[in-house]
């Protein structure tokens, strides 16, 4: 059984079915209502049930007295729908509506997606969460006041695990250490969500993403937040690596492109391998983009990657026509220390 709920007074509206959370169903669908603990203890996810029943567990959670109950309010970690809903809660915008925080967390999968690529998943304490939005960013606090800064790589309703895409820098000590010596369950503690690196989903310009390397990592999270979210926009992914071996998720790019009509994917590889046997596009990314797309005053780019590609993409595009204020990035430093 599924019930409709709509958030009053947007007009958005999801479906939630009678074994899960509204909260759990509208991230599902790609509906950024606010949280924090997920486990009815904050009343972050407090808003009201203006029609409709909903119920709960057992027990009425710890963040609901008896006022809240009187004037309708709902913990929605925890309300289940029994009727379709009309309700008022939070919908995060905009990334100063996200509390920044600072929590431990478990690596839980450890994965070498290619030679020099470790997909590196992290587990928070199960009675919390960290909200983000898709292609924001965490940095891992380490001793010595140092800090290092990975994209998020997957989408937030799969908040359970943060998934990180980490390319090993020669001489970069950190990376050097998560390659040789990182186990699972080892504890990190990490600050987050950071950055301003995300879809501007009130827009109905046509996309652009720009991938350089590991770059694709927050893009992966972008677009499987606008898969869950149905939003349909035409996007265009352009990943640019070095060889063939670089593109360490190219069967899920390609997965999406024959899956969407809407999602478009383009590979290019800068020095390709004579191994390779490349018969796609090569060069710089930027490049290909520009050669596509002889004006850009319609669309939208994101560009995630090195910052020399970023600056060679704000200059190109530029002069194809790009607004630059629909120009967002996320560019990367490697810090070697
Ligand atoms: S998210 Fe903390 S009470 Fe619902």
């Amino acid at each position: 059984m599924s019930y409709t709920i709509t958030i009053h007074a947007s007009g958005h509206q999801f479906t939630a079915e009678a074994t899960e959370s509204v909260l759990d169903a509208a991230l599902r669908q790609g509906f950024n209502l606010s949280y924090g603990c997920r486990n009815g203890a904050c009343g972050s996810c407090k808003g009201k049930v203006v029609h409709g029943q909903i119920r709960y567990g057992d027990d009425q959670p710890i963040a609901l007295d008896d006022d809240d109950i009187t004037n309708k309010m709902a913990l929605f970690c925890q309300a289940i729908a029994e009727s379709d809903l009309t309700i008022e809660a939070h919908e995060i915008g905009a990334v100063k509506d996200i509390p920044i925080r600072t929590l431990p967390c478990k690596v839980s999968k450890l994965e070498r997606l290619n030679h020099d690529v470790m997909q590196v998943e992290l587990k928070l304490p199960t009675t919390e969460r960290m909200q983000f939005l898709a292609g924001q960013y965490i940095d891992f606090l380490l001793p010595d006041d140092r800090h290092r800064s990975f994209s998020i790589a997957n989408a937030p309703h799969h908040d359970g695990v943060i998934e990180l895409h980490i390319r090993h820098i020669e001489g970069g000590r950190f990376t050097t250490e998560v390659f040789d010596k990182l186990k699972l369950k080892s504890i990190m503690r990490i600050e987050g969500p950071l950055g301003n690196f995300f879809l501007r989903e009130d827009s109905d310009r046509p996309v652009i993403f720009m991938a350089g390397g590991t770059g694709f990592g927050p893009i992966k999270g972008i677009i499987e937040h606008t898969i869950a979210a149905n939003i349909t926009r035409p996007m265009h992914i352009y990943w640019g690596v070095r060889a063939k071996e670089d593109l360490y998720m190219h069967d899920l790019a390609q997965d999406w492109a024959n899956q969407y009509e809407h999602i478009h994917y383009i590979p290019i590889l800068s020095t390709p391998k004579d191994e390779d046997n490349w018969q796609g596009r090569t060069g710089f990314v930027h490049d290909a983009i520009c050669s596509d797309f002889a004006d850009l005053s319609h669309y939208e780019i994101y560009g995630s990657g090195p910052p020399a590609m970023i600056h060679a993409g704000t200059n190109a595009f530029a002069k194809q026509g790009l607004n630059l204020d629909y120009y967002y990035s996320d560019a990367f430093e490697f810090a070697k220390d």
